[in-house]
């Protein structure tokens, strides 16, 4: 039966010549897809790696028409505006999940942000619905989607770039499947891609907040069977290591994208980013960062903030950022953070939070803008540095987010403007994190972690030639001395083996 939404809405496709289309495999279809892969999906996902060959998605679509999927599906989904198409949506039903998968999403560049997007989702879900009646006879559980990971992943063409694309499914509904998800090999000349995340949509409401991991499980199982033939789960590394993480738990926890972008909904955090000495914030930052920390070896003068910008602005091969930052975009200042983007890794400075912004949950959403500032400088970080004092809380607070603390004897070089220290400088602990999620120890080769320290000493230090630095030496000294070529880290005060990952 057409209701009345339905019927105006007919009358609106009518008016701007819109159609919408299940593609099959008859001749006539397989020109629609033609075109759409080369107007549409090519240009919009150019990774080599990411790509499926247009012949492939004949396959699958002649595989279905065998009756080759049982209980499970495909489809691609395609709007027309007259013969263009203009949108698609390529994706599967799994039976065993009971869940829909969208592999590709797309809109026609000059059809964006007029809600097709949305609307073919929204189609995807009633043809996912409609495969779970037919297979399972009851309502769908879950949508699905591998997202790419905007803290593992820069492209500067893309569009929406990947931190507005995760704020895109957000808002669809989508939450992140919080284990450590890595799409496998496609075959042995391809490697492991990990910089992508597993979103789901709960459309069973007993699923909003967790998913079982034998669900988890088999999602991943069969999207390995069926979306990425020939591989088969049972000879993928990859697939082993997820089966085992899940099986030490029972159930997987969604995160909403939001909050891991650090975009809490109620708990804003307004940034403004201090450029020079004429800034009004730059002396609030300061008074904020005096009393947050008590004068002493370790911290710095109050001018020092001033020289750090200045001499960033001279050398290009680093950035140095100072944020003030608010609960209101125009309230008082409540918190300040400076940083450095170090090619290959970031450097914490400082961070503090005073009223109105202190105890309020926003660090972690702190820590996360740091982030993305840091992959939009664009130097290759893919991972940053802070270094804490060992008497104080904060090493407990940065292990929490998912910071390790390597095992050296980490001693603080001079500060600028600062007589030079005696041989018992400051130990601080050196702590290191990976940016995005992180669901273990890293595998930190230890030429990375020196070439970090190198730039650490030059631009937060201004020391230029750190190699003739005796505590250089010394750090230098301790880290190869670790076996394997990685960095060795400490749990709780001991040195753990770097390949027990902390899971
Ligand atoms: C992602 C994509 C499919 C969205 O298509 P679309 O037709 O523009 O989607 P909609 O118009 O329905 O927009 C959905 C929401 O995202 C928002 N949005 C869209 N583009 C945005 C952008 N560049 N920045 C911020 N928000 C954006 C819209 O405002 C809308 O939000 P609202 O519902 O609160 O108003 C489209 O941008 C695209 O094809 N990108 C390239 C391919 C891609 O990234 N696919 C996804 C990965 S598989």
């Amino acid at each position: 039966m057409r209701t009345k939404r339905s019927r105006s809405r007919a009358a609106a496709n009518r008016a701007l010549a819109l159609s919408f289309r299940e593609l099959t495999v008859s001749q006539e279809d397989r020109g629609i897809l033609r075109r759409f892969y080369e107007e549409t999906y090519r240009p919009a996902f150019p990774q080599p790696d990411e790509q499926e060959a247009v012949e492939r998605l004949e396959g699958y679509l002649a595989f279905k028409a065998r009756g080759g999927y049982g209980p499970n599906n495909y489809h691609i989904l395609i709007a027309r505006h007259r013969d263009r198409p203009i949108a698609g949506v390529i994706m599967d039903y799994l039976a065993q999940p009971n869940a829909g998968i969208v592999e590709f999403i797309v809109t026609a560049p000059g059809w964006r942000r007029y809600r097709l997007g949305s609307r073919m989702l929204r189609w995807a879900e009633r043809v996912a619905a409609a495969d779970a009646r037919r297979s399972l006879g009851r309502g769908l559980d879950l949508m699905l989607a591998e997202l790419e990971d905007p803290f593992k992943f820069t492209d500067d063409h893309a569009y929406p770039d990947p931190f507005d694309r995760l704020g895109i499914w957000d808002g669809w509904g989508f939450r992140k499947l919080d284990f450590p998800y890595v799409q496998p090999a496609l075959s042995r000349v391809q490697r492991p891609v990990t910089h992508l995340l597993l979103a789901a949509k709960p459309i069973n409401q007993a699923l909003r907040e967790h998913v079982p991991s034998r669900v988890v499980e088999r999602a991943v199982h069969e999207y390995i069977r069926w979306a990425m033939m020939p591989l088969r789960p049972a000879q993928s590394a990859e697939y082993k290591q997820m089966r085992r993480y899940l099986a030490r738990r029972r159930a997987v926890p969604l995160l909403s994208l939001r909050a891991y972008l650090g975009r809490v909904p109620g708990r804003d955090l307004h940034v403004h980013e201090i450029t020079g000495a004429r800034d009004a914030d730059l002396s609030r930052v300061t008074t904020l960062y005096t009393s947050a920390f008590a004068a002493g070896a370790t911290s710095i003068r109050s001018d020092a903030f001033a020289a750090l910008l200045s001499r960033a602005r001279r050398d290009r091969r680093y950035a140095y950022h100072l944020w003030a930052l608010r609960a209101r975009p125009t309230g008082s200042v409540g918190g300040m953070a400076s940083f450095f983007t170090l090619p290959g890794a970031g450097f914490g400075g400082y961070v503090a939070f005073g009223p109105p912004l202190r105890g309020t949950g926003r660090f972690g959403a702190l820590v996360a803008r740091i982030e993305e500032q840091m992959v939009r400088d664009g130097l290759g970080a893919t991972g940053w540095y802070v270094e804490c004092d060992p008497r104080g809380p904060q090493g407990r607070i940065f292990r929490k987010l998912g910071f390790h603390e390597a095992a050296v004897t980490y001693r603080q070089p001079a500060l600028p403007g600062r007589e030079p220290h005696p041989a018992d400088a400051p130990a601080l602990r050196l702590m290191y994190k990976e940016f995005g999620r992180v669901y273990g120890a890293p595998q930190l080769p230890q030429r990375a972690l020196l070439s970090a320290l190198s730039w650490i000493y030059r631009a937060v230090y201004g020391i230029e030639r750190p190699e003739r630095s005796p505590l250089f030496a010394d750090a230098r000294a301790q880290i190869t001395a670790m076996p394997g070529g990685l960095v060795a880290w400490r749990s709780l005060g001991r040195r753990v083996n770097h390949t027990l990952a902390r899971r």
